[in-house]
């Protein structure tokens, strides 16, 4: 039954509504289940006496400041401390490139603020992150899914997308949320090139570059796309909007992200942002930059590898050992989650209502699929679970499987 709300609510609501997986995903939380399905950091490796001694220290030396509303760009020393971090990389950053935002979630809505009209059109991998369609969705986006594989965004077939008149490209180069997948350099390269050669922007979205297991480090899109442009700049002025957080590196509850973007970007962002939430809470950019500054990010990112290479190898060797024939899985070289592809005829949410009465979860992987497909897929988070708990965990995973497909074979068998 319609409620009198329901009429007084505004068109981009209509998309908003809860899928049909959410509500199966409320079931997981239920304290006896293993659960792969969230997105979140081990909480073993937060750390928790390094937060404490810098609250300390900034309510000792800046307690009026980091309690006193502040500027929308966010805080300049944590602002410069990015800048520098970046530059790093061969990006001719200043702090003018660079915008905190309230997580990159925030910075994804900001960018559907600032660039999408309804009914523009968005070039992206599928699948993508769930969380970049929830955020442009309600802007009246439409996706044009360029198909990927374990190398990333087939780039060869993006022309078709820009050819559509897309306004954006949306790509997660390292360890994509979900798939795993890392787009090779080749790759890179001549996603820069052709969105030069198109008009056309690119949003590098990356929260998880730091987290590498093996292999060597690529240089990020927006790197190459200071590089293409082959003059001494002394600011980014080119093609690239980049976002990355402190979500995965030091905790997501503290909300903080960043954007790097040319300057005339980050002007018209700091306004969008300015509407949204006036700034991002000064506090805890006083705390993660006494916690991130002296060098303590760069051991602390060592931790969390050491961890979550741990993780990611107990879970590919149990579901080595446990899952049945015909389900086939990624192997990322670093991240958060591992992608599961079943045998066609298996549509994963049904699994996973097997799944939650043997007490383990997972994410169906339609719901990163913006434009339908991929119901035979299957999220797997490996950061968050103890090593123990994985092992427990696929074995549970990979019997309800083995049961699955024997009773599918079974009923095949008897019709005949
Ligand atoms: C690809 C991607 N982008 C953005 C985000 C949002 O991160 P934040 O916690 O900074 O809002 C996530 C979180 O998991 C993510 O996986």
């Amino acid at each position: 039954m319609q409620t009198a709300w329901e009429y007084r609510f505004a068109h981009r609501i209509q998309k908003m509504g809860s899928s049909v997986i959410r509500e199966l995903l409320k079931l997981t939380e239920q304290p006896d289940i293993i659960s792969f399905a969230g997105g979140l950091p081990a909480p073993e490796v937060f750390p928790v006496q390094e937060f404490k001694q810098a609250c300390d220290y900034v309510l000792e030396h800046f307690g009026a400041q980091a309690l006193q509303y502040s500027t929308t760009e966010g805080y300049r020393p944590l602002r410069e401390m990015i800048a520098r971090h970046t530059s790093r990389y061969s990006v001719p950053i200043v702090t003018e490139n660079i915008l905190i935002t309230s997580g990159s979630q925030q910075a994804l809505d900001l960018i559907g603020r600032l660039f999408i009209n309804r009914g523009d059109f968005i070039a992206l991998e599928s699948p993508t992150y769930l969380g970049a369609l929830q955020a442009w969705n309600a802007y009246g986006a439409q996706y044009i899914p360029v198909p990927a594989d374990e190398d990333g965004m087939i780039v060869d077939e993006l022309e078709h997308a820009l050819r559509m008149g897309a306004k954006f490209i949306y790509v997660l180069p390292n360890f994509q949320n979900p798939s795993g997948a890392t787009m090779s350099l080749e790759r890179r390269k001549k996603l820069v090139e052709i969105a030069d050669r198109y008009g056309v922007p690119i949003i590098e979205d990356d929260p998880y570059g730091q987290l590498r297991y093996e292999g060597e480090h690529i240089p990020s899109v927006v790197a190459l796309d200071s590089a293409y442009r082959g003059y001494a700049e002394e600011c980014y002025s080119g093609n690239v909007i980049y976002l990355s957080t402190f979500s995965k590196l030091l905790a997501p509850g503290l909300r903080l992200a960043w954007v790097v973007a040319p300057e005339q970007v980050i002007r018209k962002l700091v306004n969008a942002k300015q509407a949204a939430d006036l700034h991002t809470s000064s506090f805890n950019q006083y705390v993660a930059y006494e916690v991130a500054k002296g060098g303590f990010l760069d051991e602390h990112v060592n931790v969390i590898r050491a961890t979550y290479r741990e993780r990611r190898d107990v879970m590919m060797e149990m579901m080595t050992e446990m899952f049945p024939s015909g389900v086939r899985w990624t192997h990322p070289k670093g991240g958060m989650f591992l992608w599961g592809v079943l045998p066609e005829e298996l549509d994963a949410a049904e699994v996973l209502k097997t799944a939650i009465e043997r007490k383990v979860a997972f994410v169906p992987g339609a719901a990163f699929h913006p434009n339908g497909g991929g119901d035979n897929t299957m999220r797997l988070n490996f950061s968050y679970s103890s090593p123990d708990s994985i092992r427990e965990g696929i074995t549970r995973l990979g019997t309800t499987l083995k049961e699955i497909l024997k009773k599918n074979g079974s009923a095949r068998a008897a019709g005949g």
